[in-house]
C-alpha cells in the first residue's frame, strides 16, 4: 500500500476514492480513444511554440519600449516554499483573516462554541471548508460587496470533540466502496444525529456583505443580504429537461421539482448578471447504503448502471444512517433510491434577493462538477465550462439557447435553463471537438438506454462515454480568460493512468502532479464546436527528469507546484492557480498555495509562489475585487492532509490534538477553515 493510500481523514479518503466508479464499458472506451491517438504529441512543442505565438497574441502585444516592463507581469518578490503551521504571503502584502468557520453571519448568531455545536447555531454562522469565493460589488463599489462562499464538506475528526482519529488505512476502499457491513468505521459509531445535522448545516454556502475600511475588510452582520444556504433546510427548485422526470421523484417530492439543500459545493462562479453558482462535486459520498451497490441490486436495470457509474451507494457520511427523520433518511439509498439523482448539478443563487429560491439547472448535466465559470460569448449566448473531477472523467461546456441581455437581469436568470451540453474530445494533433449531449443524436438513443434528454443529463457520464469523449487526469477548475479568449483547464493528477492510457492531452503515466491545458476557441468563439489546445505547464519538480515537468526555465525551486485545482484570471488577464495536493504534499515538501502563472509572451510557463497554506490545508478561491486591490483566498481543511508525514507532528489530527490550531492558535479552538483577504501594504493593485 503506498503512502497516499493511508488515509487519515475525510479529505484524503475522498482523494483516494475518486476513481472508484469506472465501469467495464468505460475501459473499452478509453482503449478505443487511445488507439485513435497513438501518435503522441511532443509536449515540448507547447513551450517551443511560444515564441511564434507570442508575436501574434493581440491584446497582450507590447507597445515599443515596453519590453523591459513585460519581462515579469507579476512583479512581487517570490515567497519561499515549505510547510509549517501558519500561512504566508509575499513580502509587501498583508493577509487578513476575514471569516472563519463558526463566525457570525448574522447579528443574532450565537457565539461559536466548538464544544457545544448545534445545527441551529451553525445555520447562523459561517460554514465549514470554504471553497469557491466570489465578490459581487454593491452600487458598483470596490469597497462594498457581497462575498459568496461555498462550504464544500466537513472533517468530523477535527470538527467535533471525541470523534477520535480516523484510521482507514486497513481498508481497501478501491474494492468495496468503503465500510461494508462487517467493517465498522469508528467515525460512524461516534456520530450522532445531532452531529449529522450540524454537518448538514455546515455544508452549502454563505452570502455575506463585506465592507472595506481603509485596507481592513469587515463583515456587515446587520446586512439584509446575508444568507446561509445549507444541506439541512434550504429549499431549491429543479429546472431544465430533467425536472419532473420520474427518476427525480421521491417520497418527499412526488413532483421531482423540489429538493432540500445542496452538498459538496466545491468551486463555482459568478455570472455576468450577478448570480452565484455553486457546483455540486462529490455528491456520491453522501448516500448511505446498507447493501453495497456492487454486490446487491438496491436499484434495478438502468438505475443500477447509473449508480455504479457514479459510485453511489456507500458509507462515508453517516447522515443516511439516521432513518427516523425523513430529512436524513433521504440520504439512505435503500429508503430513497432517487435522491442521488437530485444532486450533482449546478445551483444558481440570486444573492441580491435573500428570500429567492435557488435553482438546480439540469440542462448543465449531472456529474462531479468542480466549478461553473461562464462567459458571455460574442454572439450573446452564455458559455459555461465545468470539469468532472474524478480520474478519467471529462471536460464539459454548456451553451445557452438564449442570449444575455444587459438590460434584463430577470430574463438572464433563465439562461442556464435551456441550451446544449457538450463534452470535449481532444485529438493528438492539437485540435479538439465539442460533442453535443443531445437525445436522439448519434448513440444517445432509446436502444442505448437513453429514453429522453432527462436520461442523457442525469447520466451525463454514460452519455459522454458513448460519444467517445477524452478521459482526463481529473479536470478541476476550467476558467475562460476574457482578455485573450483562451480557456484554462486545471488537471490535478491521476496516479491510475498507465503507460498505455497515455494520450496527447494526458501525456504522463502515473501523473502525480497534474498539468494545465490551454484551450483556444476559434476567433474567440466559445460556442464553436471545435477548438485548438496546448499544454501550458506539466507540474512537478523540474529538477527531477523522471517527473517530466515542463515549466519556463526561469521558474525557481519555490515557484513550481503540483496539483493545480482552482484558478482565477485577474483584471489584467493574468492567471493565478491554487493547489490541492491532498496527502501527496510530502512528495513535494511544499504546502499548498497560490501561484502566479504567466500564460503569454516570453515568460509563458513561468510560475511564482505568492501565498501558502498552513500544514494540511488546500487553497481555494481565488477571487479578485474589480479594482484588483483585494484578493480573496479560502484556506480549506487546515491541519488535516498528510499530517502523519509532517515531521513536527507525525500523526493524524483530531479535534483534541490537531497538527495546527490555525488561525486562532488558541488551545480551546480547533483549526478553522477561513477566508483570507489579501491587500498590498501600499494600497495598490495586487
Ligand atoms: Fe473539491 Fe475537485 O476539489
Ligand atoms: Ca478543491
Ligand atoms: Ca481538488
Ligand atoms: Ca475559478
Amino acid at each position: 500500500m503506498s503512502e497516499q493510500d493511508e488515509f487519515c481523514n475525510r479529505g484524503e479518503l475522498f482523494e483516494a476514492l475518486d476513481d472508484v466508479p469506472q465501469n467495464p464499458e468505460i475501459a473499452e472506451t478509453i482503449g478505443d480513444v487511445i488507439n485513435r491517438r497513438y501518435h503522441r504529441r511532443d509536449v515540448v512543442r507547447g513551450m517551443l511554440g511560444v515564441a511564434a505565438i507570442s508575436a501574434t497574441i493581440g491584446p497582450l502585444t507590447l507597445a515599443p519600449g515596453e519590453a523591459a516592463a513585460a519581462e515579469d507581469r507579476f512583479p512581487f518578490r517570490e515567497l519561499n516554499s515549505g510547510v509549517d503551521e501558519t500561512h504566508h504571503v509575499a513580502e509587501g502584502y498583508e493577509a487578513q483573516v476575514l471569516l472563519r468557520w463558526g463566525d457570525p453571519v448574522f447579528a443574532d448568531a450565537p457565539e461559536f462554541d466548538p464544544y457545544r455545536q448545534s445545527a441551529k447555531a451553525q445555520l447562523r454562522q459561517f460554514g465549514y471548508n470554504n471553497d469557491f469565493v466570489g465578490f459581487i460589488p454593491l452600487e458598483g463599489r470596490d469597497d462594498r460587496g457581497l462575498l459568496c462562499v461555498n462550504h464544500e464538506y466537513t472533517n468530523e475528526e477535527v470538527m467535533f470533540p471525541k470523534i477520535g482519529r480516523q484510521d482507514n488505512s486497513k481498508k481497501d476502499y478501491s474494492k468495496d466502496g468503503a465500510g461494508g457491513k462487517d467493517d465498522p468505521n469508528p467515525e460512524f459509531s461516534a456520530m450522532t444525529q445531532v452531529l449529522a445535522e450540524v454537518e448538514m448545516a455546515a455544508h452549502g454556502g454563505t452570502v455575506i456583505e463585506i465592507r472595506r475600511y481603509g485596507r481592513i475588510w469587515k463583515p456587515v452582520l446587520t446586512s439584509a443580504y446575508n444568507r446561509r444556504i445549507s444541506a439541512l433546510e434550504t429549499e431549491m427548485t429543479i429546472d431544465g429537461p430533467a425536472a419532473g422526470n420520474e427518476r427525480m421523484q421521491t417520497n418527499a417530492d412526488p413532483s421531482g421539482r423540489k429538493v432540500i439543500g445542496t452538498i459538496n459545493n466545491c468551486a463555482g462562479g459568478i455570472t455576468a448578471w450577478g448570480t452565484y453558482l455553486l457546483a455540486e462535486e462529490n455528491f456520491r459520498f453522501y448516500f448511505w447504503s446498507d447493501a453495497r451497490v456492487k454486490d446487491k441490486e438496491v436499484c434495478s436495470g438502468k438505475a443500477t448502471d447509473s449508480a455504479r457509474r457514479y459510485g453511489i451507494g456507500n458509507r462515508y457520511y453517516a447522515w443516511g444512517k439516521f432513518t427516523k427523520d425523513a430529512n436524513l433518511r433521504r440520504f439512505n439509498l435503500e429508503a430513497e433510491p432517487n435522491e442521488p439523482n437530485r444532486f450533482g448539478w449546478i445551483v444558481e443563487v440570486d444573492p441580491m434577493d435573500p428570500s429567492s429560491t435557488p435553482v438546480k439547472h439540469t440542462a448543465l448535466g449531472r456529474f462531479c462538477h468542480e466549478g461553473a465559470e461562464s462567459i458571455v460569448n460574442k454572439d450573446g449566448r452564455v458559455v459555461l465550462y465545468s470539469g468532472d473531477d474524478t480520474r478519467f472523467e471529462y471536460v464539459y461546456k454548456f451553451v445557452s439557447a438564449g442570449t444575455f441581455d444587459p438590460e434584463n437581469r430577470e430574463a438572464n436568470k433563465s439562461l442556464l435553463s435551456e441550451g446544449t451540453l457538450y463534452v470535449a474530445k481532444f485529438e493528438s494533433d492539437g485540435t479538439a471537438k465539442w460533442l453535443p449531449l443531445v437525445h436522439g443524436q448519434g448513440p444517445l438513443t432509446k436502444e442505448n438506454g437513453f429514453d429522453s434528454q432527462a436520461d442523457v443529463l442525469i447520466d451525463a457520464r454514460l452519455a459522454a462515454d458513448r460519444l467517445g469523449a477524452t478521459c482526463m487526469d481529473r479536470p478541476e477548475d476550467v476558467q475562460p480568460n476574457p482578455k485573450t479568449g483562451k480557456v484554462y483547464v486545471m488537471l490535478t493528477n491521476n496516479k491510475k493512468r498507465k503507460d498505455d492510457d497515455k494520450d496527447a492531452a494526458n501525456p504522463r503515466a502515473k501523473n502525480l502532479f497534474g498539468h494545465i491545458i490551454e484551450m483556444t476557441p476559434p476567433d474567440g468563439d466559445h460556442a464553436a464546436t471545435e477548438f485548438r489546445w496546448d499544454i501550458l505547464v506539466q507540474c512537478g519538480d523540474p529538477s527531477d527528469p523522471k517527473v517530466e515537468a515542463k515549466w519556463h526555465p526561469d521558474t525557481s525551486a519555490d515557484g513550481w507546484f503540483a496539483s493545480p485545482d482552482n484558478c482565477a484570471i485577474d483584471g489584467e488577464g493574468r492567471l493565478w492557480v491554487s493547489t490541492d495536493q491532498g496527502g501527496n504534499w510530502p512528495k513535494t515538501q511544499k504546502a499548498d498555495g497560490l501561484y502566479a502563472v504567466e500564460t503569454d509572451g516570453a515568460q509563458r510557463g513561468r510560475s511564482k509562489l505568492f501565498f501558502r497554506c498552513p500544514i494540511g490545508a488546500e487553497l481555494c478561491g481565488p477571487y479578485f475585487t474589480p479594482d484588483q486591490q483585494t484578493l480573496f483566498v479560502a484556506v480549506q481543511h487546515p491541519g488535516t492532509d498528510g499530517t502523519k508525514s509532517y515531521e513536527r507532528f507525525g500523526r493524524a489530527s483530531t479535534f483534541e490534538d490537531p497538527a495546527t490550531r490555525w488561525p486562532d492558535f488558541d488551545p480551546d479552538m480547533p483549526p478553522r477553515p477561513s477566508v483570507i483577504a489579501i491587500t498590498r501594504k501600499d494600497g495598490g493593485k495586487i
